[in-house]
């Protein structure tokens, strides 16, 4: 089969479509014929070395892909040949062929196109689980979103806009608040020009109840510190590259709470509240409550140039690699 290989954690530039060995099929496991793969951050951390998970190389990047069931592993039920799923092996996906446990495998609803459900879990997914079990997030409440027209972000625009929040979006350009207005915000600041905390506290007059943060770096701060009294600081990812240090005293100031978010621990510690959420999401997408936006297609051959272009900060909503 053909694969988006890496050889050696580093650069984008060492990707190669290469001819491999198609991945073997265990016990418990699905083989699946890829049609699509949404490409994610944590994609150009594994490739760089720098992700929690350090796949044995050589390895396939690509952590969500859909496609259709073409082998079924010993000891799996309730799935059949040609059935259309989406599944999150967590790399392997740039490839022709993935292989992965059957018990993360999740079936497409009939209308969701291939790269639609390709883009959907992951983001979706973190989104409702911030919100929901970590933030708690009431109808009323002032959300602010750092890098709403980001996959994670711009499925908590939505995901929040749902809950009966008033839904403010941040980003660094007219063109990604324009995104994120359209995807449910009512207000933008573009924090490359205007200071974060001041246009947070202009806008919600008390400050944000919560904050949803997967940029990190030197919005991290601002952002915490315009948080209303009891305000939640939801600690998503670091995208900048640059993972904040706080001084302790701040969350005392107005009893506020910075919370962590890992979603892939919780869909392991938690199956059925993580089942549940998946329901709802189904539902909401069933509903047209929301809505993925997927931006941009690449072949396989270019997946590394459709990671790049998430590593150039070029993305908007999500990016697929179609095959
Ligand atoms: N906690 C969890 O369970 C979980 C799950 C999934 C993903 N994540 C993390 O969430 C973060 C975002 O993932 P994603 O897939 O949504 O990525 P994405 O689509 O690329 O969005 C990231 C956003 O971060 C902003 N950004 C700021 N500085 C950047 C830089 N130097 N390079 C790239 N982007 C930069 C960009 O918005 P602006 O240009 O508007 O600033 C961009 O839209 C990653 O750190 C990822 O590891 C965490």
């Amino acid at each position: 089969m053909q694969a988006l290989i890496c050889r050696n954690f580093g650069g984008l530039a060492d990707l190669v479509l290469e001819e491999t060995a198609a991945p073997e099929l265990g016990g418990g496991m699905l083989r699946i014929a890829v049609k699509a793969c949404g490409v994610n951050f944590p994609d150009l951390l594994m490739i760089q070395g720098k992700y929690q998970v350090r796949p044995p190389l050589p390895f396939s990047p690509g952590a969500e892909v859909a496609g259709e069931v073409i082998e079924i592993g010993p000891g799996v039920d309730g799935f059949g040949i040609g059935q259309r799923v989406l599944a999150l092996p967590g790399y392997g996906g740039m490839a022709e062929q993935v292989c992965a446990k059957a018990r993360s495998v999740i079936p497409i609803p009939d209308g969701m196109p291939f790269d639609v459900a390709a883009a959907f879990l992951l983001t979706y997914g973190t989104a409702q689980h911030a919100l929901k079990q970590r933030a708690k997030l009431c109808a009323g409440e002032n959300l602010v979103v750092l890098g709403a027209a980001g996959g994670v972000g711009l499925a908590a625009v939505e995901l929040g806009r749902l809950l009966g929040a008033r839904v403010i979006a941040a980003a660094s350009t007219a063109e990604k608040l324009d995104l994120a207005l359209r995807h449910g915000a009512t207000e933008g600041i573009n924090y490359a020009v205007d200071p974060l905390k001041d246009r947070i506290l202009e806008l919600t007059g008390k400050g944000a109840d919560v904050v949803y943060d997967p940029v990190g770096g030197d919005l991290f701060e601002p952002a915490l510190r315009a948080l209303a009294w009891r305000g939640r600081m939801l600690v998503i990812g670091f995208a900048s590259g640059s993972i904040p240090q706080v001084p302790a005293n701040l969350p005392l100031l107005k009893g506020t709470s910075i919370v962590g978010v890992f979603w892939g621990r919780f869909t392991q510690e938690e199956p059925e509240a993580h089942r549940e959420n998946i329901r709802e999401l189904m539902e909401f997408w069933a509903n047209g409550d929301i809505r993925p936006h997927v931006s941009r297609h690449f072949p396989l051959s270019a997946g590394g140039e459709a990671i790049a272009t998430l590593a150039r900060r070029e993305a908007l909503g999500k990016i697929v690699v179609t095959i």
